[in-house]
Order: C-alpha cells, then sequence, then structure tokens
C-alpha cells in the first residue's frame, strides 16, 4: 500500500519491535532511508538492535509522532515519500516490558510509553476524580456502568498493581461472556487517557499528511474504533474540497483538498493472517494518497 520505491524517504511513526521499519528498508534499498519515530526509548534501541544491518540507511528518534513535523521540516524527511502509524502499544510492551500494560500481569501501574512523561496510570487510578474517572472509562474504553465502576475503584484505592485492579474489575464486571474482556476494556481506557493516545493521533496524523510528497501514501493501522474513527475523519476532511458546516448556503471554508482515498472502507486482515498472528484480529488500516 507505500507503493515503496528504491532510493525513497519513509518515515514509521510507530516503530515498536521495527517489524514494518524492516520491511520498508528491505524494500526501498539499496538507497531508500527511514526515519523511525517511537515515544518509547527501550522500542527505539530494540528497534536500533533488529534494524542495525541499515545503520547507514536509518535515522532514529525518541519522539511523540504528535511532534512530526517539528522533527521532520528542514530534513531530507519532508517532504516524505510515505509514511506509516501503527497504532496503539507493541507487543514488546505488552508481553516483556514491566509496564503495566497487560491484566494478565502483576506489574506497576504505569502504562507509559514515555517514561520520562509525568502521568502514569496509578495517577488516573489512585487520584482522578469520579467524575474523571468514570469519563475515561467511558469515552475510552467504551464501558456501560461506567460511573459504578469508577466508583468502586474510588472505594477501594489505591491501587499499586495490575493485578489489584484486575481482581476488583472481575468482581466488578464477572467473566461475562463477551467478545472482549471487560478488564481488556478498562485497562485500554487508562492507557489511552495516560498516553493522551487520541490526541495525539489526530494532531500527528494532521500534521503527517502535510509531509507526504505528491502522489505519496500515509498507512495507518488501528486497532479499535475509536483510533479508526479519527483516523476516518481526517482523511475525510483532507479528501474534501468543502468543509463547511452542512447548512452553509455558499462555501466559505475555502478548504482545499489534500489526499485521495486509496481505501474506501477500512482493510481487515485475512482470517490466514489472524491464524498466525493472532492480535492482528482486530487491525484495520486505512490508506490515502497526497494531492
Ligand atoms: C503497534 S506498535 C508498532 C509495531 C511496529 N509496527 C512493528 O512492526 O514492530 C505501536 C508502537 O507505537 C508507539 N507509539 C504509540 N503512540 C505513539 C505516539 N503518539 N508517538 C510515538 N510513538 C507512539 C508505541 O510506543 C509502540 O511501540
Amino acid at each position: 500500500m507505500l507503493n515503496i520505491r528504491p532510493g525513497g524517504r519513509y518515515i514509521d511513526c510507530t516503530l515498536g519491535g521495527g517489524g514494518h521499519g524492516l520491511g520498508v528498508l528491505e524494500a526501498s534499498g539499496p538507497g531508500g532511508r527511514l526515519l523511525g519515530l517511537d515515544a518509547d526509548p527501550e522500542a527505539v534501541l530494540t528497534a536500533g538492535r533488529r534494524l542495525e544491518a541499515y545503520r547507514e540507511r536509518l535515522v532514529l528518534a525518541q519522539v511523540n509522532f504528535s511532534e512530526i513535523m517539528e522533527q521532520v521540516k528542514g530534513t531530507e524527511f519532508y517532504p516524505a515519500d510515505g509514511i506509516v502509524m501503527d497504532l496503539g502499544m507493541s507487543s514488546i510492551q505488552l508481553d516483556t516490558s514491566g509496564r503495566g500494560f497487560s491484566f494478565q500481569r502483576n506489574e506497576p501501574l504505569d502504562m507509559r510509553f514515555d517514561p520520562s512523561q509525568e502521568l502514569k496510570a496509578s495517577d488516573v487510578v489512585n487520584r482522578y476524580t469520579l467524575d474523571q474517572l468514570s469519563n475515561v472509562l467511558f469515552q475510552f474504553g467504551e464501558l456501560p456502568r461506567s460511573k459504578k465502576i469508577a466508583s468502586a475503584i474510588i472505594h477501594s484505592r489505591p491501587f499499586a498493581t495490575t493485578t489489584e485492579l484486575t481482581v476488583l474489575l472481575r468482581k466488578l464486571l464477572g467473566n461475562q461472556r463477551r467478545k472482549t474482556n471487560p478488564a481488556t476494556q478498562a485497562f485500554q481506557a487508562i492507557r489511552i487517557a495516560v498516553n493522551k493516545e487520541l490526541e495525539n493521533l489526530e494532531s500527528g496524523l494532521n500534521d503527517a499528511i502535510k509531509i507526504l510528497g505528491s502522489g505519496r501514501r500515509i498507512v495507518v493501522i488501528s486497532y479499535h474504533s475509536l483510533e479508526d474513527r479519527i483516523v476516518k475523519g481526517v482523511f475525510r476532511k483532507a479528501a474534501s474540497d468543502c468543509v463547511c458546516p452542512p447548512k452553509m448556503p455558499v462555501c466559505v471554508c475555502n478548504h482545499v483538498r489534500e489526499v485521495r482515498l486509496i481505501t474506501k472502507k477500512p482493510v481487515f486482515p485475512t482470517p490466514l493472517e489472524v491464524l498466525g498472528n493472532p492480535r492482528s484480529r482486530s487491525a484495520r488500516m486505512r490508506v490515502a494518497e497526497h494531492v
């Protein structure tokens, strides 16, 4: 989907374990270059080791992609020949970071992508007011009865570890027969709040579109409907010649279309891919091309 060509300049905004980065470097050889970003310094280190063989063609930076414009302005990566965003957390963060991303492990309540940031999951859980906490659970976890859950958390706090929180969530929500475990949704909600994921996505995506060269593509993979709604909205707006409110009799916005949509609907993994990589099951990809 990125239409990678030899010698191109590409940006991976979410380097993670370096899988996409490796694919881009291989396909853009011999002269292609990659700027790899991640908010998590450990991801930058791990991916750097994995991509060691390509270090001549690789630039790495520990940075939030909401700052992509500042990062690339005046560099060889502006304009870029292709940009990829693979949102959320990585398998490494979930399985081995020890930073509390998984409700199946007993770890401190942290969940920061960038450990130098102040706000941690323990602050959200132990300090937020009832309204703040129930808003997080409702808006970012789409949990019904969010006020009741928030109130129960407040009555049982402080929480130090993921297991302490999971035990309470299980008691409250039971092991209901649902597609996703309710603890998954609560953990997702807290993680999104800690890392300001939706705000950063909206601003980073808007800037990334502006960084693309003409005819070049941006590929975004999201993992839940909240992310996908933002990607869809930003792409739709960027693909439109007018963004005036529908009641406006004449256009006054002077908006100019920046992209065309390559995927009218999100693309889902095939059953075969899900079989080989079960964590891909909730992925959906959208692609736009700069005009
Ligand atoms: C799903 S993983 C990416 C996996 C990667 N594509 C690979 O092939 O291994 C998402 C990564 O994006 C990072 N991330 C999430 N939001 C970010 C943001 N706003 N800015 C920078 N990195 C971010 C996370 O720290 C995580 O390492």
